[in-house]
């Protein structure tokens, strides 16, 4: 699994266009609808497994920052939850943030993004200790 290999980024230029412009994401900007669905608790520990080795391998392993930014809970509620989902589910063409598509959904992304900006029980840096 090679998260580099990305889509020409015309087709995550496009495919951002597209989310942009669906009823979804004007509904994911209301603020009546800031919680996204949860997804399953297996699911969750896998995404997070993904957070901390995928994303921390850029990202620093306590996204504190490496090759990409910090991802820090402060300067991610500065982001718009919808935003944030849409760099993870798309990617950041022209830069190395590659689009996570192929590995998780629209809804995964956001609940990620939730992660990111601190509002989950889940730490997004601290492993669940085994209960
Ligand atoms: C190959 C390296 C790489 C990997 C792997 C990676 N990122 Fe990134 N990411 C970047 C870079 C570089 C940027 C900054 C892009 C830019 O210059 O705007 C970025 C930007 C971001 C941003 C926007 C931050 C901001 O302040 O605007 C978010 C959110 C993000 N990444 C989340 C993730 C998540 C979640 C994952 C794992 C699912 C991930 N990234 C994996 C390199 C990476």
């Amino acid at each position: 699994m090679n998260p580099r290999r990305a889509n020409p980024p015309y087709a995550n230029a496009l495919a951002l266009l597209l989310w942009l412009a669906s009823p979804l994401q004007l509904q994911a900007q209301s603020p009546a609808s800031t919680s996204s669905a949860e997804p399953k608790p297996e699911r969750q520990q896998a995404l997070l497994r993904t957070l901390r080795q995928d994303c921390g391998s850029c990202h620093g392993m306590r996204l504190t920052g490496g090759l990409g930014p910090a991802l820090l809970p402060q300067a991610m509620r500065e982001i718009p939850r919808a935003s944030l989902a849409a760099v993870i589910y798309h990617g950041r063409p022209g830069t190395p943030m590659p689009g996570w598509k192929t590995l998780l959904s629209a809804e995964e992304a956001e609940w990620l993004a939730g992660v990111l900006q601190g509002e989950s029980a889940a730490s997004p840096t601290e492993p669940k200790s085994p209960s």
